[in-house]
């Protein structure tokens, strides 16, 4: 039955530029000016020259910051960016009230403290983890850390699904779950953070034969917008957040190479390609969902305490210690996107600590021309054209009266 919801946008649609229940972005990020933490578009009708001269030494000392790396990556990078820009909460109180929300890896680490954040503000959360029962006993806990447990009158209020986003059976079934458990609420979705994420230490294979850092981290989160993208059509403005890393800036885009992993098998070169694809697929998918309002961007959580890190890169966890940011930090800027709070129209590109940053570093790591093309192409063959249906779905709604100026030109 949830099958038939997903290519349909549900009766109800709004328009690319409505503001969501309680959704209250602060602003619409371009590349210009930040103000108390938020990218926006340059000057403000309030700006005096004192004012933009502020925030022209503002920016300058950020990007000296994001120059030293381990100063802006680390918790150093957290404290001195909350003080020189003034942020507030990542999600004021009672903002997303009305908002339906999927975090992805919602059980621990990063997307655990996004998904409170957002539950904690007013959003109905699901989160989604490999083992059901687990991910249950962990949105109990959300819901206690959120203040949103019983007595609020709404159990479904942080919900639980069980998921391996390695198999695409099972992230079909997913999308069909949200689906049905959407529809019989808002019939939209405000965002979808994708947040679920290894760093295997050995050489594992998907349910489907694709390496399985490639298949959690790309075939996965691929699939399941596609299934999911009516629904954030319906939603729009929405958005979508990709929980990439830093370690993207070690590889250039190869989508073959997520197919044919390090022989020897290198986790860290395996998670690095797969971090940089992900930035990727937030470009491609946002040019194709634009049109419908939907956002997609990339974040950068930072170096935090999580049993990723520690499992994965135990040396490098245990050199960095008491520089690592908690993993509420690391939620920060996933919590802050998700919450619409860089506006309707988020630069799309890779985020760290509530700015767009640059997404080379080092020379070589540019992409090669048609490479993103040939990653959509690679992400298509395993998910049988999920992407393509989605489209075309999306397409065969009639337009809708365009009040935002995006238009549904940009497919
Ligand atoms: N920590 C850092 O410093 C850091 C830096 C850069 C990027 N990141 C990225 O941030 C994201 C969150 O990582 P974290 O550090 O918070 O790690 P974490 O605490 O280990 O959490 C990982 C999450 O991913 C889920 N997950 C793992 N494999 C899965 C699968 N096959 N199917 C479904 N869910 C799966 C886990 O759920 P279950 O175990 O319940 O299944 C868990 O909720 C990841 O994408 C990671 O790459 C982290």
């Amino acid at each position: 039955m949830a099958a038939a919801l997903l290519p349909a946008l549900p009766a109800g649609k709004t328009p690319a530029g409505k503001t969501p229940a309680g959704r209250t972005p602060a602003g619409t990020a371009t590349s210009g000016t930040a103000t108390s933490g938020t990218a926006t578009s340059g000057t403000t009708p309030a700006s005096t020259p004192r004012s933009v001269l502020a925030d022209a030494v503002r920016r300058v000392a950020d990007a000296a910051l994001e120059a030293t790396v381990v100063g802006s990556w680390s918790r150093l990078g957290v404290a001195a960016r909350r003080r020189l820009w003034g942020w507030d909460a990542p999600v004021p109180a009672g903002s997303l009230a009305g908002a339906e929300v999927l975090v992805t890896g919602g059980t621990r680490g990063i997307g655990r403290e996004a998904a409170t954040a957002l539950a904690a503000a007013g959003a109905s959360v699901g989160i989604v983890g490999r083992d059901l029962e687990r991910a249950r006993a962990a949105a109990a806990e959300i819901r206690r850390a959120a203040g949103t447990g019983a007595g609020d009158g709404d159990p479904g209020k942080v919900w639980a699904a069980g998921a391996d986003l390695g198999s695409v059976a099972e992230v079909a079934a997913l999308a069909e779950q949200v689906a049905e458990r959407v529809a019989a609420r808002t019939g939209r979705l405000d965002a979808v953070v994708h947040a679920a994420g290894l760093l295997s230490r050995s050489r594992r294979t998907s349910p489907d034969g694709t390496e399985l850092t490639a298949a959690v981290h790309v075939v996965g989160p691929h699939l399941l917008t596609a299934r999911l993208a009516p629904l954030l059509a319906a939603g729009a403005p929405s958005t979508v957040v990709w929980v990439s890393s830093g370690g993207m800036y070690l590889q250039r885009l190869d989508a073959a190479a997520l197919a044919r992993p390090p022989d020897p098998y290198r986790g860290s070169v395996a998670y690095a390609r797969a971090k940089r694809a992900q930035v990727a697929l937030a470009h491609l998918w946002g040019d194709r969902l634009a049109g419908d309002g939907v956002a997609c961007v990339a974040v950068h959580p930072g170096w935090a305490d999580t049993a990723a890190l520690r499992d994965g890169l135990p040396r490098f966890a245990a050199i960095l210690g008491p520089l690592l940011r908690s993993p509420a930090e690391g939620a920060d800027t996933v919590a802050w996107l998700a919450a619409g709070r860089a506006g309707p129209h988020p630069v799309p590109a890779l985020w760290l600590d509530r700015r767009p940053r640059g997404e080379h570093r080092w020379p070589g790591t540019a992409a090669a021309p048609g490479e993103a093309e040939r990653l959509w192409a690679w992400c298509e063959e395993r998910t049988g054209g999920a992407g393509a249906a989605a489209l075309a779905a999306l397409a065969a709604v009639p337009a809708v009266p365009d009040l935002s100026g995006r238009g549904r030109a940009g497919r």
